[in-house]
């Protein structure tokens, strides 16, 4: 596997692949790799001749207080993860290459607002509008046929397809289901930050999800009875609830009845840590 790190050195690689006619995919990444990244590695694998992983913690999508200064790092681990998993090239750059302008002076993007300020939006304010402006950055510099994210983060999946339709990229974007690990826990680079009392809580949080899903599916209770209820056991088990949320697929307003694809959502606290995750009640 190849590393670049500069604009330059990513061009080196990807002009003659694009010469070739090969077909490029991205996996937008901040590291910390673990098997839900390689997921995405592997399917990109499966769709495109060329893999590029990025790797860079972007400052602009954390919200002060927020853990940029924390986030696991561990850039040699991760490459020898993504070597093994047939990534072609990881583009690592700096927060000059990204930000070339430093970051007080800088065109930004602004994520759709009905997107972006529901949910994770309002209590991450601005979060999105980081996250569309560093991906439309590596969409730029990669120039990818195929952008690949995880459905553990639902709600960034339709912001970046919003992106990708709003701004014309030629490309498609893949959605991969969320990796879990032990107790159904979401595998994310933030659980790092928990210790076994609160893996175990982290646990809860899939098993509340998932019944109910169940529920809905069945019919056996509404919406609003749905969320209030998930969100008690959440609280009795100790976690501290942002939301419990049942929205439509597609654009996460509330469903109507008839909605084909609806999901539920949530975001809780397991100690200083905050989680999120999200289970399919009905595809379309
Ligand atoms: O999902 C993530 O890891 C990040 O939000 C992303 C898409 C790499 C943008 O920084």
């Amino acid at each position: 596997m190849q590393v670049a790190r500069t604009r330059e050195e990513l061009w080196s690689f990807t002009r003659p692949w694009r010469r070739e006619h090969l077909r490029v995919a991205l996996v937008p990444t901040m590291g910390n790799l673990h098997e839900g990244h390689l997921a995405l590695v592997k399917a990109a694998g499966g769709q495109a001749d060329r893999v590029v992983t990025s790797i860079f913690v972007n400052p602009t999508q954390f919200g002060a207080g927020e853990d940029f200064d924390a986030y696991p790092r561990t850039l040699d681990a991760d490459r020898r993860k993504l070597a093994e998993t047939g990534c072609d090239l990881a583009f690592v750059p700096d927060l000059q290459t990204m930000y070339p302008g430093g970051l007080d002076d800088v065109v930004r993007l602004r994520a759709a607002p009905s997107l972006a300020n529901i949910l994770e939006g309002e209590f991450r304010p601005g979060h999105f509008d980081g996250v569309v402006t560093v991906v439309a950055r590596l969409f730029n510099l990669v120039g990818p046929d195929l952008a690949v994210f995880g459905e553990k983060d639902f709600q960034q999946l339709l912001v970046i397809r919003r992106l990708v339709e709003d701004l014309g990229y030629p490309l498609q974007v893949l959605a991969v289901p969320t990796v879990r690990g032990h107790g159904g826990v979401a595998l994310s680079s933030r659980n790092a930050y928990l210790d076994e009392v609160e893996l175990a809580e982290a646990g809860y949080l899939n098993v509340v999800l998932r019944e109910a899903a169940e529920k809905l599916a069945s019919g056996a209770a509404d919406r609003a009875a749905v969320e209030r209820e998930g969100r008690q056991r959440l609280e009795g088990a100790g976690l501290r609830v942002d939301y419990v949320a049942v929205r439509r697929a597609a654009d996460l307003a509330v469903p109507a009845a008839d909605d084909p694809a609806v999901r539920i959502l949530a975001a809780a606290w397991c100690g200083s840590t905050r989680l999120i995750d999200n289970l399919p009640v009905s595809h379309d």
